[in-house]
């Protein structure tokens, strides 16, 4: 093991006090790399009782999620709905339909990124990174303790080359749109998920290795709940 790895776990180890314990791997190292499983169009909840029942959940048990409930999750907050002429169309809207996010998955088994033209994801980092993302959101263990991790990044100029100045608001907006999705879609597959904010956009750009025009906006850790 990496020393910068040694080091990381020692952190979490320290930080960890919801019972996650992150000497062991929390998560299934299922290689999740290829073509997703179709998304089901009808589930078990109404989104009246997923909105009564959605609150953020940040305690999660040490259950693998299945490769139907990851599919499901990603294609909630950016999963191809229809088509507009050569667009196609996303479950959550976007200003001017033009697409500012990308969503990343990171998992135990590694990082992925998904492409929501095929509902594929390509695996795009070979480690379990969650433990180094915690630490970059000041340590907190709902990033570090849940099975799947999405990270949603965005490339201004998609948005800033037809609405300048108000891209950066357009974006914001629309990230709250995709977060809201998959805290819907979590609920109905009985799941529970947090929106975090709080983490440091240097740091997860660095771990991520993202370009300079692509930021990190948003991190959305889904797991089973260990709470109440
Ligand atoms: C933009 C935004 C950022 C947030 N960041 C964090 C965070 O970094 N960590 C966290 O534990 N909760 C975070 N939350 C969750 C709020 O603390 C939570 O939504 C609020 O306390 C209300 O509780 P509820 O979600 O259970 O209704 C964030 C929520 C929003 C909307």
């Amino acid at each position: 093991m990496k020393t910068n790895k040694l080091i990381s776990l020692m952190v979490a180890l320290v930080l960890t006090s919801n019972g996650c314990n992150n000497a062991k791997v929390v998560g299934s190292n299922q290689e999740l790399e290829g073509k997703l499983p179709a998304p089901k169009l009808m589930g078990e909840i109404s989104v009246e009782e997923a909105l009564n029942l959605r609150k953020s959940v940040r305690k999660f048990l040490d259950k693998p999620l299945s490769i139907d409930q990851i599919s499901q999750l990603l294609w909630s907050a950016q999963g191809i709905t229809r088509t507009r002429g050569e667009l196609k169309l996303r479950t959550a809207p976007a200003a001017g339909a033009t697409y500012p996010l990308e969503t990343y998955l990171f998992t135990a088994s590694g990082g992925y990124k998904y492409n929501p033209a095929d509902h594929s994801l390509k695996k795009v980092y070979p480690d379990d990174m969650r433990i180094e993302l915690a630490q970059a959101s000041h340590g907190q263990t709902s990033v570090s303790c849940a099975h799947a991790v999405f990270v949603f990044t965005y490339i201004e100029e998609r948005t800033s080359q037809r609405y300048g100045e108000r891209a950066y608001r357009y974006i914001c907006m629309e990230a709250g749109h995709v977060a809201q999705n998959i805290h819907l879609q979590a609920v109905a597959l009985g799941l529970g998920s947090v929106p975090v904010g709080a983490f440091t956009d240097d740091k997860v750009a660095e771990i991520m290795q993202l370009p300079e025009n692509e930021i990190p906006l948003y991190i959305i850790p889904v797991g089973y709940s260990a709470e109440e």
